[in-house]
C-alpha cells in the first residue's frame, strides 16, 4: 500500500487525486525534457495530453526556437493558440529534436504510439529527428510491449482484409470506429499481441498491402526516455 494511501485533498476523491498524481508526472516528464531545447533549433512536437502540457510551457522557450513542426492537426492547434508559427517539415528539412510521449515503452527505448491516432506524423517526425526524446509516466514503462492494443493505420478499403491477416497472427484487431486519421486513413487497435520481438514484428506488419503504419516504434526507437515516478524523473538512453 502507497504511503499516502488513504490520504487525498479535499477537494478530491481517491480516484481523482490518482489522477491528479498522474498529471504531476506528466508535468514533470515533460518539464525534464525543455533542458534538451538549444539555440536555433527545429522542434518536432508530438501529440497526446503529455505533449499538451510541454506546448503549454513551450512559451517561454519561444527565443530559442528556429522552427516548429507538428505531428497531427490537434498539436497545429495548441501550439497556434500559443502564437507559434507552425512550419511544415517539407519547409524545414530535417528535425533537430523531436519530443513526444508514448503508450507503452520499455528500457531498450522501443515503444507503442497512436493511441491518439496520430502515428503516421509522429513516425515521420521521429524519423526526420536527430534526436528523440520520449516523456511517460511510469504506468507506461513495460517489460513487453502488447498489453496496450498496438493501432495500426490503415487505408480503408485494406482495412478487412488487414484485419484477416492479423487474426492470422493470432492478433484480435478492433476497428476504431468514427475515427478518421489526419491523412483520411482508418486504425485498427490489436488486442491480445505479445510483441516479444518488436523489430521482427514491426518489419512483419509493415508487410501488409494497405497498412500506412504500425504502431511499433522499434526501428526508430527514442534516443532518451524519460520517465517521471513518485521520486522525480529518470532518464533512460542518451
Ligand atoms: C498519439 O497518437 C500517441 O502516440 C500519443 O503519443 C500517445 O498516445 C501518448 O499520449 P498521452 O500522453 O495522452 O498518454
Amino acid at each position: 500500500m502507497p504511503a499516502n494511501a488513504g490520504i487525498f485533498h479535499s477537494n478530491c476523491t481517491p480516484n481523482e487525486c490518482d489522477n491528479m498524481d498522474q498529471s504531476a508526472k506528466k508535468l514533470n516528464t515533460a518539464k525534464a525534457s525543455l533542458e534538451y531545447i538549444q539555440d536555433g533549433m527545429v522542434l518536432g512536437v508530438g501529440t497526446g495530453s503529455t505533449v499538451n502540457i510541454l506546448i503549454d510551457l513551450l512559451p517561454a522557450f519561444r527565443n530559442k526556437i528556429e522552427a516548429v513542426v507538428s505531428s497531427s492537426v490537434e498539436t497545429k492547434a495548441r501550439l497556434e493558440q500559443h502564437s507559434f508559427k507552425v512550419s511544415l517539415l517539407n519547409q524545414v528539412g530535417d528535425v533537430d529534436l523531436y519530443i513526444d510521449g508514448a503508450d507503452e515503452a520499455t528500457k531498450h527505448l522501443h515503444l507503442i504510439k497512436g493511441g491518439g491516432g496520430a502515428l503516421t506524423r509522429e513516425k515521420v517526425l521521429a524519423g526526420a529527428a536527430h534526436k528523440f526524446i520520449c516523456i511517460i509516466d511510469d504506468s507506461k514503462l513495460v517489460s513487453t510491449l502488447g498489453t496496450f492494443p498496438l493501432p495500426i493505420e490503415v487505408i480503408p478499403m485494406a482495412q478487412s482484409f488487414v484485419a484477416r491477416q492479423l487474426v492470422k497472427l493470432r492478433g484480435h484487431p478492433i476497428w476504431r470506429e468514427n475515427f478518421v486519421t489526419d491523412n483520411g486513413n482508418h486504425i485498427l487497435d490489436v488486442h491480445n499481441l505479445t510483441i516479444s520481438n518488436p523489430l521482427e514484428m514491426e518489419t512483419q506488419l509493415n508487410q501488409l498491402p494497405g497498412v500506412i503504419t504500425v504502431g511499433i516504434f522499434s526501428h526508430r526507437p527514442a534516443d532518451i526516455l524519460i520517465i517521471a515516478d513518485d521520486s522525480g524523473v529518470r532518464k533512460i538512453g542518451q
